[in-house]
């Protein structure tokens, strides 16, 4: 597994991370026994990942309460990265630090995140309640989920992000445009969200049909999917052609499909982990193989090529959902 230093040195996180959400089992997600969750995330700490990463926000505090009582002992051994529910407002902040602290089991949070910027409290405000659970030791770091340039160039007035999550992966390219090159300009490194686009680049489904509807929602797919709320005509047969077409690569190179994907993300300039969702010991197991995977030039060249339409087709909105807040 490598390693990669964030937060002027001071986290030292796995390139692979733990991500904590469908651990919780919800409507995205479908059922998830909890014995599974907690087999999942000591499968992680087995196999060298470091990192998790969770939020409020998943499973209302559940996805915390899992991973504390699966990491118990092993809690001052691993970076848990936090995020504070969508929307709170400044005076909020500070309760919500407080709850995902007992949902933890723990007396800090490594890593606390802005869930998703929030144009309707100024962002000094924000930032103020942050510093000020960093100065009673409740957060050691502060990072941001979902922001582009503008919000970045915003808050880098007030601080510095110690990383920027975003969603990246082989089929959801869009940071590339305008929000990579930002957060490359400001030295904010990048962590990777749903890095194998909710499961697709595993190759475990060949056509948008079947895809659970939970997931069948992002702009990738069909507005007229049941539960797709975009509006947009999406782009199906690109994506499943370049799947089809990942799927060969790794067949030809001998290579797990999920790993190629996810080592794919980390051999790129600025991405520090990739946080990869898992559901099993056994998806664990293949996904941290990437950790110690150093994709060829060739192979990584010719991935980029294969999904270089989907992503011109695509365009520059990296936001996955197209949430009302938006990313700018
Ligand atoms: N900051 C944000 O706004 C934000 C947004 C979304 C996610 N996140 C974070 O990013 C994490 C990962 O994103 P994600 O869960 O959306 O997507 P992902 O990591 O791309 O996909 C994870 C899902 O793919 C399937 N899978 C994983 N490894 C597999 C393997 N080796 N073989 C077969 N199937 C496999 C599992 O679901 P099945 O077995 O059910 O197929 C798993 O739950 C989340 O847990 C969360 O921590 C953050």
């Amino acid at each position: 597994m490598k390693y990669t230093k964030i937060a002027q040195g001071q986290l030292k996180i796995s390139s692979v991370c733990l991500g904590c959400w469908a651990l919780v089992g919800d409507a995205t997600w479908g059922s998830q026994e909890k014995d599974d969750s907690i087999a999942t995330i000591r499968a992680a700490v087995d196999v060298g990942i470091n990192f998790f990463d969770t939020a409020e926000f998943y499973g209302t505090g559940y996805s915390e309460q899992i991973l504390g009582e699966a990491l118990g002992a092993d809690r001052d051994k691993v970076i848990i990265g936090s995020k504070f529910i969508k929307g709170a407002k400044a005076e909020e902040i500070t309760a919500a630090c407080e709850r995902s602290l007992t949902n933890l089991g723990t007396d800090y949070i490594d890593l606390y995140h802005i869930h998703w910027p929030n144009r309707n409290v100024p962002f000094a405000e924000t930032v103020r309640a942050l510093e000020d659970l960093k100065s009673a030791g409740k957060v050691r770091h502060l990072a941001v989920c979902n922001f582009g340039p503008a919000d970045l160039s915003d808050i880098l007035d007030l601080m510095v992000p110690s990383v920027n999550q975003l969603p990246y992966n082989l089929l959801w390219r869009a940071i590339e445009f305008e929000v990579l090159p930002a957060s490359l300009a400001a030295e904010v490194p990048i962590t990777c969200y749903s890095p194998m686009m909710q499961g697709l680049l595993t190759g475990k489904f060949r056509s948008a049909d079947n895809v659970p509807a939970g997931r069948a929602r992002t702009r990738l797919y069909s507005g007229d999917r049941p539960e797709a709320s975009h509006g947009e005509a999406g782009a199906e047969e690109e994506t499943f052609t370049a799947i089809a077409e990942i799927a060969e690569i790794a067949e030809k190179s001998g290579l797990d499909m999920a790993a190629m994907t996810l080592a794919w993300l980390i051999r790129k300039q600025s991405v520090a982990s990739v946080i990869a969702g898992a559901r099993s010991p056994e998806q664990v197991q293949h996904n941290a193989a990437a950790g110690d995977l150093t994709l060829s030039d060739d192979v990584s060249a010719r991935l980029d090529e294969i999904t270089e339409p989907l992503k011109q087709k695509m365009g520059p909105n990296a936001d996955m959902w197209n949430t009302p807040s938006r990313m700018r």
